[in-house]
């Protein structure tokens, strides 16, 4: 079982679901040792590519004209994700709730491997995955609480759009959350989250 670890806060040190995650990932070794992990650290890559104008000129150029050196360095450098995305079994996605939305390297990255024919494709009756027999699990550090739907958040809910999309199956999103507008609350939020991340780390191998 090949597990992508991909991971988004922009701290170096500090994130509460980053904690979780590897958390997560140390208790499905110990159950399965055999698992490989390859792990994305998006913000601890330097450079990291963009999908700007290079990229896009790039790809609409098609088969009738050659691509620039810039453009193809710099394509195969956001696409080259590609390889390890579609090679992995299962993708634990650790993301800090920024400006109610993904941190930015994370939605590049899902630019980069998320792609029609790739990852899905249109039908007539609507998009259609084309990933096979691959699960993720979203784990999610947020300030406020959201997991509840009293306050509306745009992480979460465009990993499970996409991912579905895409046909894989998700666990349940381990809500890390709550921490910054309530201080009080670490210890039980870390508490119920390591619990959460435990039982998970079960699930998936069920
Ligand atoms: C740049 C930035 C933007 C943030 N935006 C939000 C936000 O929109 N809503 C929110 O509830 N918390 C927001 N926060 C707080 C973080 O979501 C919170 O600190 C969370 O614990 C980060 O997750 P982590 O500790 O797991 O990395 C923001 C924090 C930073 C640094």
């Amino acid at each position: 079982m090949k597990i992508l670890f991909i991971k988004s806060a922009a701290v170096s040190s500090g994130s509460k679901s980053t904690e979780i995650a590897e958390l997560f990932i140390n208790e499905v070794k110990a159950l399965k040792p055999e698992v490989e992990i390859k792990t994305f650290d998006l913000y601890g890559m330097e450079p990291f590519p963009e999908q700007d104008r290079d990229v896009l000129n790039g790809m609409f150029k098609g088969e009738s004209e050659p691509m620039t050196a810039l453009e193809e360095e710099k394509s195969k450098a956001l696409y080259g994700f590609q390889d390890d995305f579609l090679a992995a079994d299962v993708y634990v996605i650790q993301s800090s709730l920024y400006n109610w939305a993904l941190p930015g390297r994370l939605m590049t990255y899902l630019d980069g491997v998320m792609k029609p024919n790739i990852t899905y494709k249109y039908t007539a009756n609507g998009p259609q995955g084309l990933l096979e027999n691959k699960k993720a699990i979203h784990i999610h550090g947020c300030g406020g609480i959201y997991s509840d739907g009293s306050q509306q958040e745009f992480g979460d809910s465009y990993i499970q759009f996409i991912f579905k999309l895409a046909g894989v199956e998700l666990l349940p999103t381990i809500w890390v959350e709550g921490i910054d507008f309530n201080p009080d609350a670490y210890d039980d939020v870390m508490k119920k989250s390591r619990e959460l991340a435990k039982e998970m780390a079960k699930k998936l191998l069920a």
